[in-house]
């Protein structure tokens, strides 16, 4: 697959339930790829020695991205049980895509998969809005 071409999306920075995170300005269709995770890449050895934080990004067994600089505009995006967005990897660069319609005002989520949500989320409560409100059973 190609490397994909990011649609001219509309996104701010604000205050979420979990820190900062990252909204839709205005609606975006669904599979528009919105942005791409992007940060020193970690190799080998690195990958080891490299100090934990909470912005790596695992693109292989042996790669990662460290994408915690302030201009990775993507690491304000939050995890959430019931995303509106996904990642893919396209020779070890991480772009995210929606995969619905998003409305304008929106928070963009994606799910950030086991090994990250059981080291970083779930020893601490999942904060994403299908968490934090659940459904009601139905009497
Ligand atoms: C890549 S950062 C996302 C941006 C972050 N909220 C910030 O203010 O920089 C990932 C971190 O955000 C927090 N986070 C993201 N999604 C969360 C969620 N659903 N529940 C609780 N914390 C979350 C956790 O601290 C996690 O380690
Ligand atoms: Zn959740």
């Amino acid at each position: 697959m190609p490397i994909p071409k990011l649609g001219n999306v509309k996104y701010k920075i604000k205050k979420s339930s979990a820190g900062l995170g990252l909204f839709a300005v205005l609606a975006i269709p669904r599979g528009t790829w919105i942005i791409e995770y992007v940060g020193k890449v970690l190799r080998g050895k690195e990958v080891t020695e490299h100090p934990a934080n909470k912005y790596l990004f695992e693109t292989s067994r042996t790669r990662m991205i460290d994408g915690s600089q302030r201009l990775n505009t993507a690491r304000y995006i939050n995890h959430s049980c019931k995303p509106n967005c996904e990642v893919e990897i396209f020779g070890g660069r991480v772009f995210i895509k929606t995969i619905k319609r998003i409305e304008a005002g929106d928070e963009l989520t994606y799910d950030y998969g086991e090994e990250y949500t059981g080291e970083y989320i779930k020893p601490y409560g999942c904060r994403c809005a299908p968490c934090k409100s659940p459904p009601r059973a139905s009497l």
